[in-house]
């Protein structure tokens, strides 16, 4: 253990001392031959990480090329609970990521000692949990979703099943009002998609005519409901690619802006205003990952996350009942 968090602190020094004139990109590339290694990234990671990506995904598209991959190492440039999933899909496989610490709002917003008490209040209910949450939320579920697939996976159940959706608040109401449900709903939220501003958004939709706003179903429900479209970060990215439109206001992390200018190099994009004057739409937890510790975790495989076994298998049994339905459902 000790000998883990030396390894860490030096890692940490080492950051600042990686010669500036070496090419990480060209030695990322060399680490992946040499390693076996497949980096997967979430589209809220920084572009440069983005582009050194073998894969490149919304939470659904990671966990599926997770359970997939051959690679002997999956460094997971995203935060701690996606880390996590690849390694409970892969307990065989090492999985580092490149910044412990990169946690998460929304999975820290539902400790699982709470929700477990929660839980046993309501036996009747089915726990449908949204993937953005911890290993100890998910082996308290009975089904995982992403936001890509969380409609279709309620709307496949009995209309008469009583369910309580968990940690997301917004997503779960948005889920509640698209299937006409009354799910029980955690009262959890993303830092990021409650921080934007209603009224500045209205007056930037004024500004630009043209454009569409387009938002992710984190968003509170009053930004939702001045949206032109609603979906996963991977459906708002084929949105923008297949509209006739030009400009879109984007109303989720600003990372995926990156691949929206990329596909669509014509088209003009606006991140969605917060409402207050610092650049708060930026994940603080996904942008702790950068180049440099993602090439350092690549070349010491460290810091590594190791799991519980009977959490692990808890946890994997929802995860693998989502992956099921999704297949059955045609959910890409
Ligand atoms: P998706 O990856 O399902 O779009 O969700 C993004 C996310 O993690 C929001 O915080």
């Amino acid at each position: 253990m000790n000998d883990a968090v030396d390894k860490l602190e030096k890692i940490g020094y080492l950051e600042l001392s990686i010669d500036p004139s070496l090419d990480l990109f060209a030695e990322i590339e060399k680490l992946k031959k040499e390693k076996n290694a497949i980096v997967l990234a979430h589209y809220y990671q920084e572009a440069d990480i983005q582009d050194v990506a073998d894969y490149i995904g919304d939470s659904l598209g990671l966990a599926r090329k997770a359970q997939e991959t051959d690679a002997d190492m999956i460094v997971f440039a995203g935060v701690h609970f996606m880390a996590e999933t690849a390694k409970i899909l892969n307990p065989n496989k090492k999985v580092v990521l490149p910044d412990l610490h990169a946690g998460y709002s929304l999975s820290d917003s539902c400790p699982p000692f709470l929700f477990k008490r929660f839980k046993e209040q309501h036996p009747d209910h089915l726990v449908i949990s949204y993937i953005n949450c911890s290993a100890g939320i998910k082996a308290l579920s009975d089904i995982i979703c992403t936001s890509s697939n969380a409609q279709k996976i309620v709307e496949s159940l009995p209309e008469e099943q009583k369910i309580i959706f968990a940690p997301d608040k917004n997503l779960g109401g948005f889920i509640n009002k698209q299937t006409g449900r009354n799910m029980l709903l955690w009262n959890g939220a993303c830092m990021v998609h409650e921080i934007f501003s209603l009224e500045k958004i209205t007056k930037l939709k004024t500004r630009h005519p043209e454009a569409k706003f387009i938002a992710h179903p984190e968003c509170e429900e009053a930004v939702l409901s001045i949206a032109d479209f609603i979906g996963s970060t991977t459906q708002l990215l084929q949105y923008t690619e297949k509209s006739e439109f030009n400009e879109f206001i984007v109303a989720t992390e600003t990372g995926i802006l990156h691949q929206m200018i990329k596909n669509s190099p014509t088209k003009t994009f606006i991140p969605a205003p917060p409402n207050n004057s610092c650049a708060c739409n930026d994940c603080p937890h996904m942008k702790l990952n950068t180049l440099e510790k993602l090439y350092l975790c690549m070349k010491f495989e460290l810091p590594e996350l190791i799991l519980d076994e009977e959490l692990r298998l808890a946890a994997k049994k929802p995860i693998d009942r989502m992956l099921q339905l999704s297949d059955e459902l045609g959910i890409k």
